[in-house]
């Protein structure tokens, strides 16, 4: 039951997926959380694996970056191979105060630059997260004692938007907590399907914060999210 972008059986990929944006950190996470994982995919490097956490069958595979290559494999995941849990874990820039590198965001909705809705309705489509896992990460992530927030997220087309464009402060006016590039697609797809999803990021940048995280920050804060995402959707599978 291949697809052109997943070389793969239905029954190779579980229930529930964690999505990476980078496919090497897929195989970060397979190699150090998963029992006994199996490469499903290396189609253009995107990989995929199954493996056990906790007991339970799991699959991890890399997203590439933005709406367009995001939304092939999770159309193709939710539609060819009876996934019904994807987990985006992603990195993002915080546009809020008080919350800076290390801190998580879950997506309860996905505002987006992008054209992926424009044209289908007759208004604005609000692509939103399923109720269920965004309250399961949202306890989990508070019984970690993890500096969490839940809101607003911007999916933007545009890694390097023209400097200073007014239009992007809008955004920031109206309370979206920060940016990253996929979320949006995601979402779509989810209620396009009737499946579930969730996006968790954590800050990698702020704009009050010159500085990188540092090589330490971003594995532990790194490491945290990924286990607030497998104990979640170890719920769900
Ligand atoms: N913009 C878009 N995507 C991102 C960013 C950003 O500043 N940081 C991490 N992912």
């Amino acid at each position: 039951m291949s697809t052109p972008h997943i070389r793969a059986e239905k029954g190779d990929i579980a229930k529930g997926v964690l999505l990476p944006g980078d496919p090497r950190r897929a195989k970060y996470i397979a190699d150090n959380f998963l029992e006994d994982p199996v490469l499903f995919n290396d189609v253009r490097g995107m990989l995929g694996f199954t493996g056990m956490y906790k007991g339970k069958r799991l699959s991890v595979m890399g997203s590439g970056m933005g709406i367009p290559s995001a939304s092939i494999y999770i159309s193709e995941l939710y539609k060819f191979f009876d996934v019904e849990n994807i987990i985006r874990i992603g990195t993002c820039g915080s546009w809020i105060d008080n919350y800076g590198i290390g801190s998580v965001f879950l997506a309860q909705g996905c505002s987006t630059t992008s054209n992926i809705n424009r044209k289908i309705f007759n208004g604005t489509f609000c692509p939103l997260a399923d109720f269920s896992l965004l309250r399961t990460a949202y306890l989990k992530s508070i019984a970690l004692g993890k500096k969490v927030k839940v809101g607003n997220m911007l999916s933007s087309d545009l890694f390097y938007p023209l400097a200073d464009d007014p239009k992007f402060e809008n955004w920031k006016k109206f309370g979206i907590m920060g940016v990253e590039m996929e979320g949006a697609g995601l979402y779509t797809a989810a209620m396009r399907f009737k499946k579930r999803a969730l996006m968790i990021c954590t800050v990698s940048d702020t704009k009050t914060d010159e500085r990188d995280m540092t090589p330490e920050e971003r594995e532990t804060s790194l490491n945290d999210m990924i286990e607030l995402a497998l104990d979640t959707m170890w719920e769900f599978v």
